[in-house]
């Protein structure tokens, strides 16, 4: 059986497999989709996708689906959340919905693009096996043109289980919510289409040079033209081999969080034209400092994870653009968006109502760190995300894992993630939250030398219940590169009041943070601080009285009440400005 599941494909849609979408005009297949839970991935094995009613004499078979009488699921979503019969389900299930095709010229290519599916996604288009996707945050892009009929049927196999060689493992701090949960749409190219485009501010340059980059679906030659009309800029960009590059004089406005300028750049390429929005700001790390256009920064942050009661992962726009909203009137100008890729719904937001981002792939706690397939799976996760938010002026900080043990096996595999990232985006910092080395209370992790920043998850007044032992942290600790501390916090049931020793009260989550400021505060190499968390989300390992499935460190509550130590921070954010 496995080398049957072997024969379908290893991943074969990846970053490799991805085209830039921007501002594309895209088809849409979001809605109603008739579904079916299928644990023992039947679907696949007994390949219903090829429909084989008939025997070859012509005689009726029986078959155990019938696609176009199953229950309607509206896409995208989490079925968790859809039906109660589904929160606890994970394992596969199949989505399957006919749509009609016309092709509009003999010359184009069509993609089918899903935003995101948990974890590992089969596509079936007309009885064919077309390819499949492993990793649950990133998009996915599959050639389905020589697939196309007039009239279709796609059947898509969502499967969400958890394992251990997976990216994130098994076992994580939070919920393993299930399905197609992001838009599903199909995308029209010109055959020698714009693979990908990137355009940034030149580092150390003055804030004077924009670098642009084009990469064409064939290895052919041709010229580019740039425009980004509010700053009179029209350039050509000579293509040779599907390649081309150009460095140019511009003084845009730069972006900042206070002043989150955007300009519409277009780039047209023989048939194929793109554009985008885009902030021009420079990030520098010099030293121990974070420099956002050449000016020290603090940043003052806060965790978040995806997800809502309502949707889970599949969060509304509304939804995003509260949460951002939330975390500048917390006085927020960052915010860590834990522990996977978000929608780049989150990026695009953020560029427009301004907030920096610290984005992150889920390499997470236990990680199978000396499996070449494990990282082969984490190092596309890491392509995807950074192929798909490189033009993002929010994101200052790419992420390379969480709280993982400092071994041989993860310093290799995570000293590799974060070497990666350098190579393929030169513009920005890396980064992963690492864990306190409790031998020596200290900030030590051998994978320091591969990171920009340090980010230290330390919860002294909570876990390590002793407070005296947070000041002493920073003193043993001599770090040569600028700290952020990614996690402190404590639990609090909305409403719950108590003494500061009470534990699970709002006030003693409140008394953590006045503690944790009144320390960190001090502390001249730490540049930046995201607590622990923004909102309770779902947690499967979170079962307490005043837990009930939730992890309460939010400083709202999951039905949005604010909780006391909302105002602790606030008040640091506000006096630090
Ligand atoms: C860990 C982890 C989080 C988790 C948090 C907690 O540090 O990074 O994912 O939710 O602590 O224990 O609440």
């Amino acid at each position: 059986m496995e080398t049957y599941k072997d024969k379908f494909g290893q991943g074969t849609a990846s970053a490799a497999t991805m085209i830039y979408d921007r501002f594309r005009k895209k088809e849409s297949l979001n809605g109603e989709w008739h579904y079916a839970v299928d644990q023992y991935d039947t679907c696949f094995y007994q390949k219903w996708y090829e429909e084989n009613y008939y025997d070859e004499s012509g005689n009726l078979l029986p078959v155990d689906y019938s696609f176009d009488e199953w229950d309607t699921m509206r896409l995208p979503c989490c079925w968790n959340t859809v039906d109660r019969a589904y929160l606890l389900y994970e394992g596969s299930m199949i989505f399957t919905r006919r749509f009609f095709f016309e092709k509009q010229n003999e010359d184009e290519r069509v993609f089918l693009k899903i935003g995101a599916v948990n974890y590992l996604c089969r596509v079936y288009l007309n009885k064919k096996y077309v390819g499949m996707h492993r990793g649950g945050s990133t998009p996915c892009y599959f050639d389905i043109t020589d697939f196309l009929e007039h009239s279709n049927r796609i059947l898509i196999q969502a499967d969400s289980t958890r394992r251990d060689g997976q990216v994130p493992p098994a076992v994580t701090d939070w919920f393993n919510y299930g399905g197609i949960y992001r838009d599903i749409e199909i995308i029209r190219v010109p055959r020698v289409h714009i693979k990908n485009f990137r355009i940034a501010l030149e580092p150390d340059s003055g804030f004077k040079k924009i670098r642009a980059e084009v990469l064409l679906s064939e290895e052919v030659n041709s010229t580019a033209v740039l425009t980004i009309d509010e700053l009179g800029v029209r350039c050509e960009i000579a293509v040779e081999n599907g390649k081309g590059e150009l460095l140019f004089e511009a003084a845009p406005k730069l972006w900042s969080p206070e002043n989150p300028k955007l300009y519409k750049v277009t780039l047209t390429c023989g048939k194929d034209t793109v554009s985008d929005k885009v902030g021009f700001r420079e990030i520098r790390i010099n030293g121990m400092e974070i420099l956002l256009n050449g000016k020290t920064l603090f940043l003052r942050g806060i965790s978040c994870h995806e997800d809502s009661v309502r949707g889970g992962k599949a969060l509304s726009d509304e939804e995003r653009r509260e949460i951002i909203r939330t975390a500048k009137e917390l006085g927020c100008n960052f915010m860590r968006a834990a522990h996977y890729p978000h929608s780049e719904k989150l990026s695009e937001l953020a560029d427009e109502m301004g907030l920096l981002l610290w984005e992150e792939i889920p390499v997470y706690w236990g990680v199978h760190f000396d499996s070449e397939d494990t990282y082969n799976d984490a190092e596309n996760q890491l392509c995807e995300l950074i192929t798909r938010d490189f033009n993002r002026a929010s994101v200052l900080i790419w992420s390379v894992g969480n709280e993982n043990q400092d071994t041989d096996d993860r310093l290799r595999f995570m000293g590799n993630l974060a070497e990666f990232a350098h190579k393929y985006d030169p513009t920005r910092a890396v980064s992963a939250a690492c864990l306190v080395n409790f031998a020596k209370n200290a900030i030590e992790d051998r994978l320091e030398k591969h990171l920009d920043i340090i980010g230290l998850n330390e919860y002294c007044g909570w876990y390590v219940a002793d407070f005296k032992t947070l000041p002493a942290l920073f003193e043993n600790s001599n770090p040569k590169k600028p700290v952020i501390i990614t996690e402190f916090g404590a639990d609090a049931y909305a409403g719950n009041r108590g003494t500061i020793t009470d534990k699970g009260t709002e006030d003693c989550q409140a008394f953590v943070y006045e503690k944790q400021i009144e320390t960190i505060r001090k502390i001249g190499y730490i540049k930046g601080m995201t607590p622990w968390i923004l909102r309770d989300f779902r947690c499967p390992r979170r079962t307490a009285v005043t837990q009930k499935y939730y992890n309460t460190k939010g400083l709202v509550s999951a039905e949005g009440k604010r909780k006391m130590a909302f105002y602790v921070l606030q008040e640091f954010y506000d006096s630090i400005r």
